[in-house]
């Protein structure tokens, strides 16, 4: 990017809210609707200046912010925080919130309670949840209330325990359609959008033609509505094992390190800090100072 162009594109940033009705009319129109993960206020702000259409405040922070093996321990105070600062720094992207691990499977009311924290403290233009079954109910509950909810089917992390694992799901004809009914139950719960993540791209491709709402796919393969990636994955600064679907658009940890390890031999060598960097005094003034006390 040139010096000249990079005004232009931070320009962009001040565009306005992307309705949420026009993902639907993406899907309708054959448009791929672009998601990415971010956790804080200068993600979510180059997320927006990239022309990103959604951003989530996942819970997966848990492993790549905070260094976390799963996402369970994850609170909600913490994704209210995130969900504070990606708001802060994304304008036009429509913000959604991770609902954590056991703040939303208690009750409706539960689940009404906490999403209505990460709308109202958090600033999320909405919110998410995984697994079909009772989170059905859940969402329902939580879009009576008036807030926009993204259903999760396929591996969902956060019981990644009875799944077996980091699978990939819906591997036999039996749990693909049974995922495929599950993704529907939530559209009829009144979901905006449903992910699918780690499910083979035949189930994929049946759920996105089923489903009248926007399917975002994360190692779904290619025929989903849209893709979403995590943005330590993506941009290359995740050292644990990476998802297969994962591709690296950059290798940003390795940028980081060189600059890091260029100013710690710059500060050994004495080669920073250099005169441009320091701070003048008014020569009169420095002598004042550095005369000896009368
Ligand atoms: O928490 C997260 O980042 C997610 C995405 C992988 C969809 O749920």
């Amino acid at each position: 990017m040139t010096e000249e162009s990079k005004p232009q594109r931070y320009a962009s940033w001040t565009a306005g809210k992307l309705p949420l009705p026009e993902l639907a009319e993406m899907k309708r129109r054959g448009e791929k609707i672009v998601m990415v993960t971010a956790y804080d206020a200068p993600s979510g702000r180059l997320a927006d200046v990239a022309g990103v259409d959604l951003i989530l405040v996942g819970d997966s922070s848990g492993m790549v912010v905070h260094g976390r093996e799963s996402t369970v321990p994850v609170t909600l105070d913490e994704i209210v925080f995130m969900t504070q600062w990606v708001s802060r720094g994304a304008k036009r992207p429509i913000v959604i919130a991770d609902m954590p691990f056991g703040s939303y499977e208690e009750s409706d009311e539960q689940a009404i309670r906490n999403a209505v924290r990460l709308v109202k403290e958090g600033g999320a233009d909405a919110v998410k949840l995984e697994r079909g079954g009772t989170s059905v109910a859940r969402a329902r509950a939580i879009v009576g209330a008036g807030i926009p909810v993204m259903g999760h089917v396929g591996l969902t992390p956060q019981t990644a325990t009875v799944l077996g694992g980091f699978k990939a799901q819906g591997r036999t004809a039996e749990r693909a359609r049974q995922l495929v009914e599950d993704a529907l139950a939530l559209e009829a719960a009144g979901c905006f959008s449903i992910v699918l993540e780690a499910v083979p791209p035949a189930v994929a491709q049946a759920a996105t033609r089923a489903l009248t709402v926007p399917t975002i796919g994360i190692g779904a393969g290619k025929d989903t509505d849209g893709q979403v990636l995590v943005w330590h994955d993506m941009l290359g600064f995740y050292e644990g094992r990476a998802p297969r679907f994962v591709k690296r658009y950059a290798e940003l940890g390795d940028a980081i390190v060189e600059a890091l390890e260029q100013y710690a031999e710059e500060v050994r060598s004495g080669a920073f800090p250099e005169d441009r960097h320091t701070y003048g005094m008014p020569e009169e003034e420095q002598a004042a100072f550095e005369a000896p006390p009368q």
